[in-house]
């Protein structure tokens, strides 16, 4: 139970206005500095950032990827970690005219690539392992040549585990005996786990394929494209040693065996991945966890004895949430301390291939429960869940591939595009936030609107609409919300709303948000867990093309749960009685997407990530810089992760 005799928390800063400018807008007697924008060196193969600097496969592939998004911070010091860690930082996608500025955009974006430009592409992508240091001055750098920096791209080997590891589904030419793939990619939120290693996810990576051909039902159910990739990779030429460098993007059947083309490479993505900051050990894909569009994978309380379990997200609309409880149980022995030689990855298998996978089903009157997607599971018309999808009995990994279908036939809740998720361990209390939803309907019909202009996704499909129910309870939820729920015995939960997105003059504004923290599109989010029951629930915005974002550009807000007491009639915990208790903390830049978020584990260093800005970071030589000054002209912009800390030294926040 929370600390209910404790004095909660109380956020001492004053909330900030929305605003529309090129800088990072913090509140009074706070200081923000970008650290490691997207090009900055990691050691001394990579030359120096300039603003017409001309990218490279080699100086991507030694420098920051682009477009920040999940991170997490390994202590390098036992004692601290709040002066010296390394950040493992996502990079998920790419701005190609920011890239290719200097040569005005790529070169034939629509025809055949230039090898040479997809390397760049491909390097830009993935993950970053960056050693970080606090200097004297209470500012922030990153270590150039640490022997722990290092990037994973699209490019690099990686190892499938789990359940689909050796199957037929992920033989291809390139592992012929369905162990091995190249990159992972799209790599959008993150978590972490109890023995030190850093869960990166796959999001938006069915769109680097293409399939012109017959695709499988997992293909088109995850809206792989069927005429041309995101970014044409698989137009390039490889050289003669790696004729299939680009041709792999390519996943249209061919004639011969399975084995010999790439149909499916496809299957090698969609997963959870698990990197050890610590080593160079190469990645291992954790295909028990589910094989979907992932937004992130977050840990739930950590309990000697007991099963672990991580909760994943599908974001895609009317898609499920869900999560993976391991077979075995926590031995706290299995911590090794920051930066020993333990085999990290081989304690990862231990916990991450083997266990159950379940979906949500909330259900009204807040109550819920957690179906297993287990071969053998019954559906609702009583058939084993593998004979539902027609594979053969027991075929698990089968179910892996299929996630997503297995979820539908065991009547999992479509939910409003789960994005994020936190765990208040003392609590129980598991968050989620339900970023937006344009084909929610009252009764389900085809949506006729359009959220943002936008009715299907970015490659061209459209998701089945699904009609409005009571954890998703408005139609068209162009705000979004952000849910909670317990967790209760037999795979049973109780749920409740924790906050409704809104403007604050919307008729439909049922939490009582006011001009001081008014936002819509949750997206980012993270609880601040300080052990006693104590802690900031704080999370972030990507909005766009609605009245939140007429007052303000994406941004960060906060707010302590256990001062909010019950939560009143309105139908959330945050609601017109305790909604002062919601402030907005930080705006972003212009064009950006506020995202990524810890603290240090004093709490006197708060970090997020600003993706996709417009015209920032201010001065783009600068590797570090006043992130608050706005530039005077256009600049070549940067996504960056932004240090905020306070002038006097205390707790961010308080
Ligand atoms: Fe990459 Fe769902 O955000
Ligand atoms: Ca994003
Ligand atoms: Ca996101
Ligand atoms: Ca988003």
């Amino acid at each position: 139970a929370r600390a209910q005799d404790k004095t909660p928390l109380a956020l001492a800063f004053e909330a900030i206005r929305g605003s529309h400018t090129d800088a990072v807008v913090v509140p009074e007697g706070y200081r923000a500095q970008v650290l490691i924008p997207w090009g900055t060196p990691l050691n001394a193969r990579a030359s120096a950032w300039q603003n017409n600097l001309a990218m490279t496969p080699e100086q991507q592939a030694n420098s920051v990827g682009m477009h920040h998004d999940g991170m997490h911070a390994f202590p390098l010091d036992a004692d601290s970690g709040s002066r010296r860690f390394l950040l493992a930082l996502n990079n998920e996608y790419i701005d190609q005219d920011a890239l290719w500025a200097p040569q005005g955009g790529p070169t034939q974006p629509d025809g055949v690539r230039p090898a040479d430009e997809v390397r760049t592409e491909i390097n830009a992508h993935g993950v970053t392992i960056v050693e970080i240091q606090r200097q004297d001055d209470g500012g922030w750098a990153h270590v150039v040549d640490s022997p722990y920096n290092r990037r994973i791209t699209t490019a690099t080997p990686v190892l499938l585990s789990g359940p689909v590891a050796g199957s037929d589904y992920v033989k291809t030419r390139y592992s012929s005996d369905g162990t091995r793939t190249r990159g992972t990619n799209n790599n959008c939120a993150n978590g972490y786990t109890p023995w030190g290693t850093y869960l990166t996810c796959e999001e938006n990576w069915p769109e680097v394929f293409v399939n012109t051909g017959e695709r499988f039902s997992d293909d088109a159910r995850l809206g792989l494209p069927t005429d041309r990739g995101r970014y044409g990779w698989e137009t390039a030429a490889g050289d003669d040693e790696h004729d299939d460098e680009f041709a792999r993007f390519d996943v249209t059947p061919g004639q011969g065996e399975a084995s010999e083309d790439y149909r499916n490479e496809a299957r090698t993505f969609g997963y959870v991945v698990e990197i050890d900051p610590y080593s160079q050990a190469v990645a291992m894909k954790r295909t028990a966890l589910g094989r979907f569009r992932h937004e992130g994978c977050w840990p739930g309380p950590v309990r000697a004895g007991e099963p672990l379990t991580f909760y994943t997200g599908h974001d895609s609309r009317n898609e499920y949430i869900y999560k993976f409880v391991s077979a075995a149980r926590w031995d706290p022995a299995d911590a090794p301390e920051p930066g020993n030689e333990a085999d990290r990855l081989a304690i990862g298998s231990k916990y991450l291939d083997e266990g159950t996978l379940y979906a949500a089903r909330f259900d009204e009157e807040g109550r819920g429960e957690w179906l297993a997607l287990t071969p053998d599971a019954r559906t609702p018309s009583g058939q084993t869940l593998a004979a539902a999808l027609g594979l053969e009995a027991g075929d698990a990994a089968g179910i892996i591939i299929h996630t997503c279908d297995a979820a539908d036939l065991m009547g999992a809740t479509p939910m409003d595009r789960p994005e994020w998720s936190s765990v208040d361990p003392v609590s129980g209390e598991v968050y989620f936030t339900l970023t937006n939803n344009s084909k929610r309907t009252e009764d389900g019909t085809e949506a006729t609107f359009t959220n943002g202009g936008v009715a299907v996704d970015a490659a061209g499909v459209g998701f089945a609409t699904a009609p409005t129910n009571a954890a998703n309870p408005r139609a068209n939820n162009e705000n979004g919300h952000i849910i909670r729920w317990r967790e209760e015995n037999d795979n049973r939960f109780s749920w409740e709303i924790f906050v409704f997105g809104s403007d604050v003059d919307a008729a439909d504004n049922r939490s009582g948000l006011t001009r001081d923290n008014q936002f819509a599109s949750p997206d980012g989010l993270w609880y601040d867990d300080r052990g006693d029951g104590q802690g900031i629930l704080w999370f972030q915005t990507d909005n766009s093309d609605n009245a939140v974002a007429e007052y303000t550009n994406d941004q960060l807000l906060a707010v302590v749960p256990a001062a909010l007491g019950a939560g009143g009639g309105s139908g959330s915990v945050i609601n017109a009685d305790n909604q002062d208790q919601l402030k907005r903390f930080a705006v972003g830049p212009n064009g950006c997407e506020v995202t990524g978020i810890f603290a240090t584990p004093d709490r006197t260093a708060l970090f997020i990530n600003i993706q996709h800005p417009g015209n920032w970071p201010a001065d783009g030589d600068a590797l570090s810089q006043d992130a608050t000054q706005a530039a005077s002209g256009k600049v070549r912009p940067r996504a960056a992760t932004v240090a905020i800390w306070k002038a006097d030294g205390g707790q961010v926040g308080l």
